[in-house]
């Protein structure tokens, strides 16, 4: 068995009937990887059927894995702001991750996020692929390096290549940019204002592409 091809993944759990709906309802039972023990549910994408823009994060947070949404704490309020700095109606995008069930330690009485592994990222991927046929987005955004590398490959590099428009064949635009957490992280205030500021501009950049299609 190679890393990359699980024997079990999610697309054992896929429905029969093709429609968004019957997915996220079918995912809601996944055991494609072990993450379902550990995650409270699976937080499956969000947002408008036929959106224009897809973003695609990590995996859910603690948050969204106690509310079932994604990018509804912390990050997820930096990128509602960033929107609608850009020029981006969140209620015209969708919203999901590579990953479906939230990945933790526990630290004290704190659930401290963990990376998602190669063998969980290949075996949670048919659901992603199952959103991007649906949706049939014109943009998609990765937000970070796990995102970007598990579409792009993991030569990807977010600090040198964010920001530009890549060729692929998942979406007629795609382009990578910072995950919304990293900018939370920066160690001071100032760095933080000029992140944003970054993340906003390449947000204009996927506004732009999309007033011009
Ligand atoms: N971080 C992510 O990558 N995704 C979420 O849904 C929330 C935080
Ligand atoms: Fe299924 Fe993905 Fe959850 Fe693993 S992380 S159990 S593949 S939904």
């Amino acid at each position: 068995m190679s890393r990359d091809k699980p024997e079990t993944s999610a697309a054992d759990f896929f429905p029969k009937r093709k429609s968004l709906k019957a997915f996220r309802d079918a995912a809601a039972d996944c055991k494609g990887c072990d993450l379902w023990e550990r995650g409270t549910q699976t937080v499956f994408g969000e947002g408008a059927r036929h959106a224009q823009i897809l973003f695609v994060g990590e995996q859910p947070g603690n948050e969204e894995d106690l509310s079932g949404k994604p990018f509804v704490g912390p990050a997820g309020r930096l990128l509602d702001d960033a929107l609608v700095a850009a020029g981006i109606d969140r209620a015209h995008t969708y919203v999901t991750n590579v990953v479906k069930h939230f990945k933790w330690e526990p630290r004290g009485k704190r659930r401290i996020h963990k990376k998602p592994n190669t063998r969980e990222i290949a075996a949670c991927r048919p659901w992603l692929e199952a959103e991007f046929s649906l949706v049939k987005p014109k943009v998609i955004v990765c937000l970070g390096a796990t995102a970007a590398q598990a579409l792009l490959g993991p030569q990807f590099k977010v600090t040198k290549q964010r920001g530009k428009f890549i060729k692929s064949t998942l979406a007629p635009h795609l382009i990578a940019t910072v995950h919304p957490s990293s900018i939370l992280r920066a160690p001071d205030d100032e760095t933080r204002q000029d992140e944003k500021r970054k993340f906003i501009d390449d947000l204009k950049k996927v506004a732009h592409v999309l007033s011009k299609s």
